[in-house]
């Protein structure tokens, strides 16, 4: 786990480098400065580890893989930053920091995250991303179908539609939507870079729809007993908002225990690989005890 945390400390310091040169602006603006201070300022930056980690199991370059890394940390940035609207979820606290709605105002935050989920897709379609196109089109239309109507965004529509009276399937859906999407693709864009084969991409994708559903219950359950100064963001908040979650539906032992089922099942998935993937068994096991 010591290994995991250093791991995970040298990507993030990588793909935060990457962001901050990405968002290093011809002029300075309020536009920029809102970007910024939704992108740079902190977080776990998981899905960048998983891009960096799957592609160098699957032999791909450091370099390719840091900036679809990037691509991915903008396309989450973007999305807590809507998510924290008051149209959404009127978060005033992200990252132990003021949302970006409370630090500009709201049309400034709407503006810098529809920027930084366009930029996404700039990043993705340079050649610096991939020598061939073929692989930079494959990582264009795969991380729009996790981040869309068909993906991430149909999962916050549930999430803010779904009565708190859900069954554990629809739960299941909306969070495979919401949250899986993203963390799937980022399994995947290793494999896109690295050409792997489809048993390796099948075993890939399974492992991150196992490890995003118990992420989520992760968040669920910080939500209910996490320590505001690590978790940084308002906490107690779900239920009083009817959120549909595993917690509401099976209570903190209930939902603990689905988490552990899908840790599990998501390290079995990963048997294919070998010792290679140690690091992603090492992550499963990261996502259900974090405290951040
Ligand atoms: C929070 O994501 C939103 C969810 C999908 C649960 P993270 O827990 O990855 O947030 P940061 O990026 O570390 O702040
Ligand atoms: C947010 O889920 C998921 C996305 C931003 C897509 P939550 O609303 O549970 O995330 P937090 O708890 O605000 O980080
Ligand atoms: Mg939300
Ligand atoms: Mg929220
Ligand atoms: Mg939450």
């Amino acid at each position: 786990m010591a290994a995991l945390r250093d791991r995970l400390a040298a990507a993030a310091a990588a793909v935060e480098a990457e962001l901050a040169s990405l968002l290093s602006p011809a002029e300075d603006s309020r536009l920029f400065a809102a970007m910024r201070h939704g992108t740079l300022n902190g977080g776990k930056r998981l899905r960048p580890f998983l891009v960096l980690t799957t592609a160098d199991i699957c032999g791909a370059d450091r370099g390719n893989a840091l900036r679809v890394a990037a691509a991915v940390e903008l396309v989450h940035s973007y999305s807590l930053i809507h998510d924290d609207l008051p149209a959404m979820d009127d978060d005033a606290l992200r990252r132990g920091q003021p949302t970006v709605h409370c630090a500009y105002d709201e049309a400034t935050a709407i503006l810098a995250g529809d920027a930084l989920l366009t930029l996404a897709f700039q990043v993705l379609v340079e050649p610096a991303t991939h020598a061939d196109a073929a692989v930079r089109c494959e990582l264009v239309g795969g991380l729009a179908a996790a981040a869309g109507a068909a993906g991430m965004v149909a999962g916050q529509m549930l999430d803010l539609t779904a009565a708190d009276t859900a069954s554990l399937d629809d739960i299941i859906r909306l969070q495979r939507l919401k949250t899986g999407a993203l963390i799937e693709f980022s399994c995947l864009a290793g494999a896109s870079l690295g050409a792997a084969d489809a048993m390796a991409r099948r075993a890939l994708s399974l492992y991150a729809r196992d490890i995003g559903l118990a992420f989520q219950i992760a968040d669920d359950l910080l939500d209910v007993d996490g320590e505001p100064e690590e978790v940084g963001k308002a906490l107690h908040k779900d239920a009083g908002h009817g959120k549909a979650t595993f917690v509401g539906r099976l209570g903190r032992d209930g939902a603990h225990a689905e988490a552990l089922r899908f840790r599990d099942s998501a390290i079995d998935r990963l048997a294919l690989l070998g010792e290679k993937a140690d690091l992603l068994r090492a992550v499963a096991e990261y996502i259900v005890t974090r405290r951040t």
